[in-house]
């Protein structure tokens, strides 16, 4: 069957939903093609969402245990993993299927398919009913990206996961190892210890979370040392094999020693690659770099000029805001707005507890690039709002250009760090100066006043904090 459509998208994740939607908006007929029979792609069906619904239920279970201590007990809490599995896929499900509506509403239409291009203007889908082939003018590739599996940890058992295994949730294992302590490593890690599974990691670098400066993760790594039975840094893995009911992992440790020890089940979560080969981007003649991203320039534009790219396929940080963002500016170029990706952040988020989130320049890319900066920081174990919820260990911190006082980047780590970043990333888009912040009035209590007092700190008259050195 031949089809012509103006706009095509590959790919239904964050970027290519967010693409499919604001090119229907902009009036342009749209074909959306998906391998799989639901919309929304890694975030919603295996990322993003199942994750933040399982760390909600952790959360949950942790203060719970907590609010022992303050005078509300409520025993030993009876973990029904079937049920926790419930509630997560219905959280899934009505994202999904609400997707599909938008989708109709708007008129988009949806392929359920493999695409793999034929050349600039064309593309053939693999359907149920035998192949489809759509010519387009215009084309957004969104296929995201997968998990790193190295190949001596490929052991075909499937108590040896990635994400996508370890969120099915079949179990809480008794011994639980993580392979990376990176983003996934950490929530997935947090899930599982909640839920009772004795956690180990292993990081190969000197630190978990790289990426957010050290002292913001400090409270998060000090609770998760605690939390989980070790986290071992500057760590390899050599080899996994299957062990009876266990799976045998084989590593060096920090002192170069090589050790054995047995799991019941294993996350990998040590990066992610695109998905770049296989769709047919030869046939296209799109370029993609040495690690397989599809090079783009600011306006998403690939270097043939109706293809366009987005989202994990065309590079890091992988993030689904980052992927909508980018669809966004595509679409508006496809429909020959003069516009440039151009953001001063992207806000990074680590849902645990604490959470850790930052924006804009970190403290450790203003060191290592040499750019000069000033610092407003506030402790939560100043803020009112914080000890009444039990969430005194965290801080808040602001970046400021020391000449003009504008923010440059902020961090917070605490109990809902990844809303109360958004008011900072809003300041930095803005272009907002130290008084805009400490200018505006913060309910109180609230954690929010926590970016108040940060920016009040930056000259010394922060009124719950004495630091009369910087006045
Ligand atoms: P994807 O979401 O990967 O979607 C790509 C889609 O393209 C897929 O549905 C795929 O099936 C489809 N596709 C690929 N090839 C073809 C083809 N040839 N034909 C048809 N269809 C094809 N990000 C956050 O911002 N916040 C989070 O909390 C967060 N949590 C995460 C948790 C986990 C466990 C994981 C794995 C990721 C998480 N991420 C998170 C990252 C986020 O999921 C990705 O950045 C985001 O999904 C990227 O969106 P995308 O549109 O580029 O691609
Ligand atoms: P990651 O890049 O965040 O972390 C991977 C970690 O594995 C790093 O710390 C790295 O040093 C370590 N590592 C690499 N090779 C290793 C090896 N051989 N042995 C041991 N450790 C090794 O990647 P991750 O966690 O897989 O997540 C992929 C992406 O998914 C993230 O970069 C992020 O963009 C996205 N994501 C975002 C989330 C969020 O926004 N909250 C949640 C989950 C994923």
């Amino acid at each position: 069957m031949n089809k012509k459509t103006q706009v095509l998208v590959l790919g239904s994740g964050p970027g290519g939903y967010a693409a499919a939607f604001r090119a229907a908006d902009l009036g342009f007929s749209v074909t959306l093609v998906e391998k799989y029979a639901t919309l929304g792609g890694v975030c919603l069906n295996v990322g993003c969402i199942p994750s933040k619904a399982l760390i909600h239920v952790s959360i949950l279970r942790d203060e719970v245990k907590e609010i022992a201590n303050h005078g509300l007990v409520y025993g030993e809490p009876k973990v029904d993993v079937s049920k926790i599995r419930e509630f997560k896929e219905g959280v899934v499900k009505k994202l999904t299927s609400g997707l599909a509506q938008l989708a109709k509403a708007r008129k988009v239409e949806v392929i359920t398919g493999l695409g793999k291009l034929s050349s600039a203007n064309s593309i053939d889908i693999e359907t149920k009913e035998g192949k489809v082939s759509v010519d387009f003018d215009f084309l957004i590739l969104a296929t995201g990206s997968s998990a790193v599996v190295p190949k001596a940890w490929q052991v075909d058992d499937e108590r040896v996961m990635t994400s996508t295994g370890a969120l099915k949730l079949q179990d809480f294992p008794k011994d639980f190892l993580v392979i990376g302590g990176g983003v996934i490593g950490l929530e997935m890690g947090f899930v599982y210890s909640s839920g009772g599974s004795s956690v180990t990691v292993i990081e190969a670098g000197p630190t978990i979370a790289t990426g957010a400066d050290r002292d913001i993760i400090r409270p998060l790594e000090k609770k998760l040392k605690a939390k989980f039975k070790s986290i071992l840094t500057n760590t390899k893995v050599n080899s996994l094999k299957k062990a009876g009911q266990k799976i045998e992992v084989e590593f060096i440790d920090n002192e170069g020693k090589s050790q054995k020890e047995k799991f019941d089940r294993v996350l990998v979560s040590v990066g992610r690659r695109p998905n770049s080969e296989g769709i047919g981007l030869e046939q296209a003649g799109v370029k993609v770099d040495e690690k397989g991203f599809v090079i783009v320039d600011k306006q998403q534009r690939t270097n043939v000029p109706n293809i366009f790219a987005i989202g994990d396929l065309v590079g890091n940080p992988m993030l689904a805001h980052k992927a909508s963002s980018e669809a966004v500016v595509a679409c508006d170029v496809i429909h020959g707005k003069k516009t440039i990706w151009d953001h001063k952040g992207i806000p990074s988020v680590i849902y645990t507890n604490p959470e850790i989130a930052w924006v804009g320049l970190t403290e450790d890319q203003a060191k290592t690039q040499g750019i000069e900066y000033k610092l407003g920081k506030f402790p939560w174990a100043a803020s009112g709002r914080a000890i009444a919820e039990m969430a005194s260990e965290g801080f808040t911190k602001i970046l400021f250009d020391p000449k003009t006082d504008r923010i440059l980047g902020a961090a917070i780590c605490g109990k809902n760090a990844g809303e109360l970043i958004a008011e900072l990333g809003l300041a930095l888009e803005m272009g907002a100066v130290m008084e805009d912040i400490g200018g505006t009035i913060h309910a109180h209590p609230t954690l929010s006043e926590t970016s108040l007092e940060a920016a009040e700190d930056l000259h010394g008259y922060c009124i719950h904090l004495y630091s009369p050195k910087k006045g």
